[in-house]
């Protein structure tokens, strides 16, 4: 049976404001998105049952039915109408830490889709297309669009922006798994938010013009640190490293710096790998090239 091999990249939020708290319990975000070039190795067969099969080689990446890939997979061939007669066999090679911030099962589902509709040749509409990534979680339905990324509501709503310049980055880790669910409980309950926005909209200026982002920020950071200190550490190490900036993505716990120069990040890399961290130097992927690696 026909088979898809596609990258399916990271993210990281160049800023995350959260506005409040919803009617419906989730929190209402602003924040900008960025694909990055850490990505893992997604391979989709279409296979003549109506079984779906999902596999990975991370140690602590749910297989089966619990992982994201299998819902988004379901979801497709249902929608699509093909749940009766066709399924798939999905092996992920994970180089992507998980429960990291920064969107790694999220982008397994996505990617998921998109190869199952190069696989079916069956196009989903945009809205169904959209609405069933956003039925699987509030950062799956950016990795439909790539670049750099508007995200609003949960962080579900998402709107293509003008591509950032391009930036030198290091991604480094502590080893920590940090649960989104609780992030969001103890910043509703502990921290007063800052204007709303702010640094959402910092960024946007900087955009229009082109120029090099420094405004940069997660308002669930104070929390996230207070939790797990060795957050804080990381961005420590990144700081000493010669990180421009430096700040934690998503819900954490991974914590990113800007570079001056790409020798500058691999040498950042190789002194946070010393002091224990998992560290790795990424480039910005843009809309063009993020894509055109997925064929979309
Ligand atoms: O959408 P996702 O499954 O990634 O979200 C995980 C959890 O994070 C949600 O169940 C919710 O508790 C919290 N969350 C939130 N507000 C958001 C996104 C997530 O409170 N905008």
């Amino acid at each position: 049976m026909p088979t898809v091999s596609l990258p399916s990249f990271a993210k990281i939020n160049w800023t995350l404001d959260v506005l409040g708290k919803r009617p419906d319990g989730y929190h209402e975000l602003r924040t900008i998105y960025q694909t990055v070039g850490l990505a893992d190795a997604l391979t989709v067969e279409l296979t003549e049952s109506s079984d779906i099969e999902v596999a990975t080689d991370g140690a602590d990446v749910p297989d089966g039915a619990e992982n994201l890939a299998h819902r988004a997979a379901s979801g497709f061939l249902e929608i699509a109408g093909l749940s009766a007669s066709r399924g798939a066999r999905i092996f992920i090679r994970k180089e992507i830490p998980a429960g990291g911030g920064l969107g790694g099962g999220s982008s397994n589902a996505a990617t998921t889709i998109v190869a199952l509709q190069h696989l079916t040749g069956c196009r989903l509409p945009d809205d169904r297309l959209f609405r069933l990534a956003s039925s699987l979680g509030a950062d799956v339905p950016l990795f439909l669009i790539g670049g750099t990324v508007l995200g609003v509501g949960r962080g579900d709503e998402v709107y293509a922006l003008p591509d950032a310049p391009p930036a030198h980055l290091v991604v480094a880790n502590p080893g920590l798994h940090v649960d989104t669910a609780t992030v969001f409980r103890s910043y509703g309950s502990e921290l007063t938010p800052r204007d709303p926005s702010a640094s959402m909209l910092s960024f946007l200026s900087a955009l229009r013009i082109n120029a090099s982002p420094t405004v940069v920020g997660n308002d669930l950071e104070q929390a996230v640190v207070k939790d797990h200190p060795r957050v804080g550490d990381a961005r420590s190490a990144l700081l000493g490293a010669g990180a421009v900036t430096a700040w934690m993505t998503g819900s954490g716990a991974s914590v990113v710096g800007i570079f001056e120069s790409v020798g500058a990040a691999v040498s950042a890399v190789e002194q946070l790998e010393e002091q224990g961290f998992w560290a790795r130097a990424v480039e910005t992927i843009d809309r063009r090239s993020y894509t055109g690696a997925l064929g979309l």
